[in-house]
């Protein structure tokens, strides 16, 4: 995807007729039904609570997507969209307050119903993660060998210099430079570029079916950045492996994906290629997004931050939860919550002015 598609204007006051056509009266359910067939992971209705003991306070509200062998899901949306939960929640990694409830199907599993044993199984294995604060992730007191080697065993079962030779490879493969020197170095002697390679490492280490990236670029400056986006890319055409790229920021998402996913106040609100997605944004609120993204190479012109902020869980309007942030909302939008519905090009969306 070129970013240079993200300097077309977004018009965020009202859809052209190309856009109604785009959802028209030809909304049907077969491109993603036969993208589930395909998916190496398939999310069906979500729920994700969190238990604080006098009540639930509810987070995601039924979440579904797919993410083919091979492809790059981008997941966007302003902080506390629910991004971070729905991937914790397939990793089972959000504590015991949490409340789980849908499918989440990955090959021919249905891990949703695995336990906490078969869990470990799946963690690292055939679904890795890797965050924005790689210095957290990995241990102070452990040098980067031990580390990488320590995964090489868990999920391997390798031992000695098979495991040595194995971290080398790894630590080789994510480009880190004097690979060799960096296995007797602490995490605190390399830079947050670095440590955010070896956690790549590590996360390779399992040679997983899903690698999923939550903000993995967000601390580090901008060539760099680059330069990781870059590395997860190529390294996701030569393994295989489906991606699933969390960030905040479209540009990001831009460069690297084949579909997007929109997530708003626990919900998915419009899902398509990327392609589709940069050129006819449907949903008011991606339009949003897309109208408050820098222009890189573009004519210099005023941003249009979307006015208010998310909902709180505790505070989530009765119809749509963007109504009350949004411009081109009509009476119904505050009482009727919309669903997701997909047209015949695949692209979903869910927005009342655009299905009714
Ligand atoms: N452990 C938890 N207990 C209670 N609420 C939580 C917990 N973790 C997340 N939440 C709430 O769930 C909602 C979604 O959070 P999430 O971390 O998924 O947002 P996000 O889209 O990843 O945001 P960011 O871009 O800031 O990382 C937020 O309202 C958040 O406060
Ligand atoms: S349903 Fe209404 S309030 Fe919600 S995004 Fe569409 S127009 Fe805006
Ligand atoms: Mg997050």
């Amino acid at each position: 995807m070129n970013t240079a598609v993200l300097t077309r204007f977004i018009d965020t006051r009202d859809w052209t007729r190309t856009d109604r056509r785009l959802i028209g009266s030809a909304t049907i359910a077969q491109p993603a039904a036969a993208r589930e067939r395909q998916a190496l992971l398939s999310i069906r209705d979500l729920h994700v609570s969190f238990d604080t003991g006098s009540h639930l306070v509810p987070v995601l509200h039924g979440v579904d997507l797919e993410i083919r062998r091979g492809e790059t899901l981008g997941v966007v949306g302003e902080s506390g969209c629910g991004k971070s939960v729905t991937w914790m929640a397939v990793m089972r990694l959000l504590g015991e307050r949490a409340r789980i409830r849908g499918r989440i199907q990955l090959g021919a599993d249905d891990i949703a119903t695995f336990s906490e044993r078969q869990m470990t199984q799946v963690r690292g294995k055939r679904i890795a993660m890797i965050f924005q604060d790689p210095s957290s992730s990995l241990n102070p007191v452990h040098t980067v060998g031990r580390q990488l080697m320590e995964a090489v065993r868990l999920h391997r079962g390798l031992r000695g210099e098979a495991a040595r030779v194995e971290a080398l490879r790894l630590l080789d493969r994510v480009q880190l430079p004097s690979a060799a020197q960096r296995m007797r170095a602490w995490p605190h002697e390399l830079s947050g570029g670095m440590n955010q390679r070896v956690m790549i490492a590590m996360a390779l280490a399992g040679e997983p079916d899903l690698l999923v990236a939550d903000e993995p670029t967000t601390a580090l400056d901008v060539t760099i950045q680059a330069q990781i986006l870059d590395l997860l890319r190529e390294l996701q055409r030569d393994t295989g492996m489906g991606l699933a790229l969390i960030s905040h920021d479209l540009g990001v998402i831009a460069q690297v994906c084949d579909r997007v996913m929109v997530m708003y106040a626990g919900r998915v609100v419009e899902t398509a290629t990327a392609d589709a997605l940069f050129a006819h944004p449907l949903h008011p609120y991606t339009r949003g997004l897309l109208a408050a993204l820098p222009e890189l190479d573009g004519p210099v012109r005023r941003l249009q931050a979307i006015p208010g902020t998310v909902p709180s869980p505790m505070a989530m309007p009765a119809g749509c939860a963007f109504a009350p942030r949004c411009g081109q909302r009509e009476n119904d939008c505050e009482v009727r919550r919309p669903g997701l519905r997909v047209n015949a090009l695949d692209h979903s969306v869910a927005c009342w002015r655009l299905t009714k």
